[in-house]
């Protein structure tokens, strides 16, 4: 996942009228941290406390509630939710002295993780809820107004997804023309310096009912791009029609079938469940769009082991080569971790290696940082913070040369644009290309919604300027 960013979630569920609303004028502010999948969820909560009577707010002194959603992937993620709840300390103070009442919860891999230690590292919070109860999210908050600490931390024997409840159509129309749908959550692959497994559980797949219900409702309010969510979304199973067993080709094949959907992505896969019938998709599907985010985190066999990939550098070029193969235009994105227990300078080497044999259209890379729990933690020799420093700064040189020869080899290109949103400037539009850049057009050129054919004619910095050659859509 790319959880480098932290994003707020804007999106307010104000003046839905759906179920009893017990907590009726009460405004929350939720602030998420992380990957898409905390996205998602952070969505699903809203409409949840939506249903409660909860009104969002983006403006954290007006709340009532202010809800983190947390992400524990490396140390600093983690740290982020100590300083902000330091900050809400403050404001809880001030609003008691005016005889406000703010209850402050934390939501995400932190809480997971961390449980009933956060109540005692910060007493301020009135609540702690894992990802895997979040359906449980109103009786909880009940049992906070009634003046209970609360943890929520078990896995669920009932599935959240059931008792979730559903978006309103016209909170999807707010928030936009792409969406986001978890199909899979969990991890049982436990590579040595991941807390995934630990704090989102063992991997699970919806049903392809609920998915299919759920990208149908999408579609019907607007949605045009779906992308589907997995911490190994690749490893989705499920059961077709008279009981056939499918993975993830089959499902997109199933989605690609829904009028309107016409572009489908999925994010984060691991190497070892790319199988043939999904890199069949890719050649087959004109909706499954050209772009794959493939993590191999490291080019050297040795760290690969230590890592517990359980793929070599050389299986994953080939797996490569074979994907390029069915789809000669796909982009690829990765993950990489520099200074992991024992990387050599040749080990580094290698992943510089690994990385020029590729040429990334787009990717991600961070300091190996110590989780407490993995097994990583518990090597023998650990890099020195100024050696991952040094390494990171070469890999990111290298990463961004080639993204920006893949950006500037855009320009004169004709290529499909779903127009997102409003631009910065008057006057403008962004879209996405296929390869997930951002394009920006005049407003003439289409309304947010529409699918246009365009020339990119200019390479920014940060996004591709472009000209409609013809409406397609
Ligand atoms: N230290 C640094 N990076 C990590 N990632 C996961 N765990 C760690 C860690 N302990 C990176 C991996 C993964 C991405 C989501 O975050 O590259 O693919
Ligand atoms: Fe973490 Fe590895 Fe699972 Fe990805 S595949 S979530 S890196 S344990």
């Amino acid at each position: 996942m790319n959880l480098n960013d932290t994003i707020e979630d804007d999106k307010a569920a104000a003046g839905q009228s759906v179920g009893a609303v017990r907590s009726a004028g009460k405004k929350v502010f939720l602030k998420t941290y992380g990957c898409q999948m905390n996205v998602y969820d952070s969505q699903r909560m809203s409409d949840a406390l939506a249903a409660d009577g909860y009104s969002s707010t983006e403006t954290v002194e007006d709340a009532d509630l202010v809800l983190l959603n947390t992400c524990h992937i490396r140390e600093k993620a983690a740290e982020k939710v100590y300083s902000e709840l330091g900050r809400l300390r403050d404001l809880k103070a001030e609003h008691a002295a005016v005889g406000r009442e703010l209850t402050i919860g934390v939501a995400g891999c932190v809480a997971q993780a961390e449980g009933r230690e956060i109540l005692r590292r910060s007493p301020t919070v009135d609540l702690v809820i894992g990802p895997q109860t979040y359906h449980r999210l109103p009786d909880a908050l009940a049992r906070v107004r009634r003046g209970e600490k609360v943890v929520e931390t078990d896995y669920a024997l009932e599935d959240k997804f059931e008792h979730l409840p559903q978006p309103t159509r016209r909170d999807i129309v707010a928030r936009g023309v792409t969406a986001f749908l978890t199909v899979q959550e969990g991890c049982d692959k436990f590579c040595t310096f991941c807390v995934v497994p630990y704090t989102r559980g063992s991997e699970v797949s919806r049903s392809v009912a609920q998915i299919v219900a759920e990208a149908e409702q999408f579609a019907a309010a607007g949605v045009r791009e779906l992308t589907l969510l997995g911490q190994n979304v690749n490893a989705w199973h499920g059961v077709g029609p008279q009981g056939a067993d499918w993975g993830l080709g089959q499902l997109l094949e199933r989605l690609s079938q829904i009028p309107g959907l016409t572009r489908l992505r999925y994010t984060t896969s691991h190497p070892r469940d790319m199988d043939d019938a999904l890199i069949a998709a890719h050649r087959d599907l004109p909706a499954v769009m050209p772009y794959l985010h493939l993590p191999v985190q490291s080019g050297s066999d040795r760290i690969l082991k230590a890592m517990n990939r359980r793929h070599t550098a050389a299986d994953y070029l080939a797996l490569i080569d074979k994907i390029r193969a069915a789809r000669h235009d796909i982009a690829l994105s990765g993950d990489f971790i520099v200074g992991f227990p024992g990387e050599t300078d040749d080990d580094f080497e290698a992943t510089l290696n690994l990385v020029r044999a590729v040429r990334y259209a787009q990717a991600y890379s961070f300091k190996y940082s110590p989780r407490p729990g993995t097994p990583g933690a518990d090597m023998a020799d650990h890099v020195p913070e100024s050696v991952k420093d040094a390494r990171l700064q070469r890999l990111q040189a290298l990463l961004s040369e080639h993204q920006r020869d893949f950006t500037v080899s855009s320009v004169g290109k004709t290529m499909s644009v779903l127009i997102e949103k409003p631009g910065r400037l008057p006057g403008q539009r962004v879209g996405r290309s296929p390869w997930l850049q951002p394009v920006i057009v005049d407003e003439t050129a289409g309304e947010i919604g529409d699918i246009i054919e365009v020339r990119i004619t200019r390479a920014g910095p940060a996004s591709l300027f472009a000209e409609p050659v013809s409406s397609a859509g």
